[in-house]
């Protein structure tokens, strides 16, 4: 098991992605925490995790206030001594051209993604990781961190910035047995998606047609290659990033990936 009694911190873990990576560590044999906004999300994924047999506990918090990232921790090491493994996984994206970005639509998404990232890495760091000279932070990032999407220049913005985040602390904190990396995941089927399919659909099978692969990804295949880098098997990595895309970002722009042999 990848993660025999290692405690490991999801933030954002009630839903997508994040509950899909809490689901799968817990699997793995961690203590998995769930940490998120949403308080009833938070009962029914600790719920869920737990009927697994496995060990979970919800954390609610958001994660651009410090006062209550430092609380979650507390709470944290209270409840299991440490954190191994933190997962800054939480985001916030609402749509909308430059030009009509507001004061406090730019802040939200930078404060949620980038600084929740820094809140959560630092004070993580601070009273486990760097006293215990061991830890692992996977930031989960996007294919939006590594080239801009339209109308969405705060969340490129933050992205971008959790990519440069992540090699920052990498650099810094090497020498206290933390590695942290990031995964960029391209188009992925959570709720968010499905109800942007519904709604749009020409627009998705546009966006389809320039993955490689020919799909989207399943949240579990973004939770697995998080937890490959949050595990001891990625044991020399650090500063890297890992795009889960089906092959999208290497894809020169203006093209659609073949199919059919053509
Ligand atoms: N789904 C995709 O196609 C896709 C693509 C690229 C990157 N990503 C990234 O993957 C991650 C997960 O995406 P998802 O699609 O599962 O997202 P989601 O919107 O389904 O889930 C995000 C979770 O974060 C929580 N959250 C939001 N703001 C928070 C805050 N301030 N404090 C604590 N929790 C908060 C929400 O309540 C929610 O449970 C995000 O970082 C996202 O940017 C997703």
């Amino acid at each position: 098991m990848k993660f025999k009694d290692k405690v490991v911190v999801v933030t954002g873990g009630a839903r997508g992605i994040g509950y899909a990576t809490a689901l799968l560590s817990a699997r793995e044999g961690a203590c998995s925490v769930v940490c998120d906004l949403d308080p009833d999300g938070v009962e029914a994924a600790v719920k869920a995790i737990r009927a697994t047999g496995a060990t979970a506990l919800g954390v609610v918090g958001d994660v651009s206030d410090r006062s209550s990232v430092a609380e979650n921790v507390a709470h944290v090491i209270a409840e299991f001594g440490r954190i191994d493994v933190l997962v800054n996984n939480a985001a916030t994206q609402v749509p909308a051209p430059a030009r009509e970005l507001t004061e406090d639509h730019w802040r939200r998404e930078l404060d949620v993604c980038l600084t929740g990232t820094f809140f959560w890495s630092q004070i993580a760091a601070v009273e486990s990781m760097i006293p215990r000279r061991s830890g692992v932070i996977v930031n989960v990032g996007s294919g939006a961190g590594l080239a801009a999407a339209p109308n969405t220049a705060s969340y490129v913005a933050a992205k971008h910035g959790i990519v440069g985040l992540t090699k920052a602390l990498a650099v810094d904190w090497g020498q206290y047995d933390i590695r942290v990396n990031c995964v960029c995941p391209g188009f992925t089927w959570t709720e968010l998606a499905r109800s942007v399919s519904e709604a749009r659909p020409e627009m998705m099978k546009e966006r389809v047609s320039r993955i490689p692969l020919g799909s989207g990804a399943q949240p579990e295949d973004v939770a697995n290659a998080v937890c490959f880098l949050a595990s001891a098997e990625s044991a020399a990595v650090s500063g890297s990033v890992l795009s889960v895309d089906g092959g999208t970002s290497a894809l020169s722009s203006g093209y659609s990936a073949p199919r059919d042999g053509t």
